[in-house]
């Protein structure tokens, strides 16, 4: 396959769910994917693994090494990527998917809470962005591709904080990418709808289970969680990543699956009310 931005890839979180299965697709296609996680050490290499050298796998010049990293750490962002760099000498396509959810009444919410949602999926976004923008430059190509969500488009009741922290990065997408254009760099959001991934397990919860405040608030999230559940699988986002790295124009944003795309283009002419109505009898 070709590669118009390059076959060196960058992906954090890559421990789980959607990063780790796209980690693996994009090896396959034969990418160099340094992918991250807060555990381990770096260098690990995870794929090909025992189970997948039988195969096909077995020709490919692709891998997938992990690089430890805590985005919300400035030391940990610094050596995550000086380390790709020492490895590479170049970072292609940076991958900003490391993210988690907080669940519960913005009335019970933390500001430390709501801080902490923003420092992994906003600010450790940006903290990558920061470190890696120079070396692109240089190079007068790179990729970013931020993983948003649908909820960054339509927010949820009780999922305040992460929607916001979704909807924030679209923006500071949309930003960005007439700012590094003239350097050969494009950036793309992709939002994905309900996946099935270690999300919904990994999900903090700011509001008591038992809240007598907002009662509402236990059978929304019960209703995200089950939906979650019975969700896509991470495929869909990993084939569109996959497209991506040869799109030389890419779009500002990519919504994943058709009813979340006709959702996305009826909120545009839908009156607002309307679109408040349906998604507060969804999880109101
Ligand atoms: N699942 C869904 O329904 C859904 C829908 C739309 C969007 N998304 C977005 O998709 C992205 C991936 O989530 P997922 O669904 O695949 O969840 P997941 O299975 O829980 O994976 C989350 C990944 O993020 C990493 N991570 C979390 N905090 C981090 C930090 N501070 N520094 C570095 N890495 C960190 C985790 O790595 P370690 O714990 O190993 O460090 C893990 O690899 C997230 O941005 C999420 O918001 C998910």
């Amino acid at each position: 396959m070709e590669f118009y931005y390059g076959n060196v890839v960058l992906l954090t979180g890559a421990s789980s769910g959607i990063g780790k299965l796209t980690a693996e697709y994009l090896a396959e296609l034969g990418c160099k994917v340094y992918g991250t996680s807060r555990k381990g050490e770096n260098g690990t290499i995870v794929f090909p693994n025992d189970s997948s050298t039988n195969s096909k796998q077995a020709t490919l010049k692709g891998f997938v090494k992990m690089v430890q990293l805590d985005v919300c750490n400035d030391l940990s962002v610094k050596d995550a990527v000086d380390y790709v760099i020492q490895q590479e000498s170049r970072i292609d396509v940076l991958i900003n998917n490391a993210g988690f959810g907080i669940s519960g009444a913005i009335e019970e919410t933390s500001e430390k809470e709501a801080f902490s949602q923003f420092d992994t999926n906003f600010f450790g976004m940006h903290r990558m962005c920061r470190k890696v923008l120079p070396i692109m430059r240089k190079q007068r190509k790179g990729l970013i591709i931020n993983i948003g969500s649908v909820a960054g488009t339509f927010s949820i009741p009780y999922q305040s904080m992460y929607s916001a922290s979704k909807s924030a990065m679209k923006s500071f997408t949309e930003a960005l990418r007439m700012e590094v254009r003239e350097f050969g760099i494009r950036a793309v959001v992709i939002e994905p709808g309900d996946t099935q991934t270690g999300f919904t397990d990994n999900r903090y919860y700011s509001q008591e289970s038992e809240s007598t405040s907002y009662p509402k608030g236990k059978a929304s999230i019960e209703k995200m969680i089950k939906d979650e559940r019975n969700g896509d699988r991470p495929i869909g986002v990993a084939k569109t990543i996959g497209k991506l790295l040869n799109a030389k124009n890419p779009p500002s944003r990519v919504t994943i699956g058709m009813v979340y795309k006709v959702f996305t283009q009826l909120k545009r002419v839908l009156p607002s009310r309307l679109v408040e109505f349906i998604l507060g009898k969804m999880y109101g």
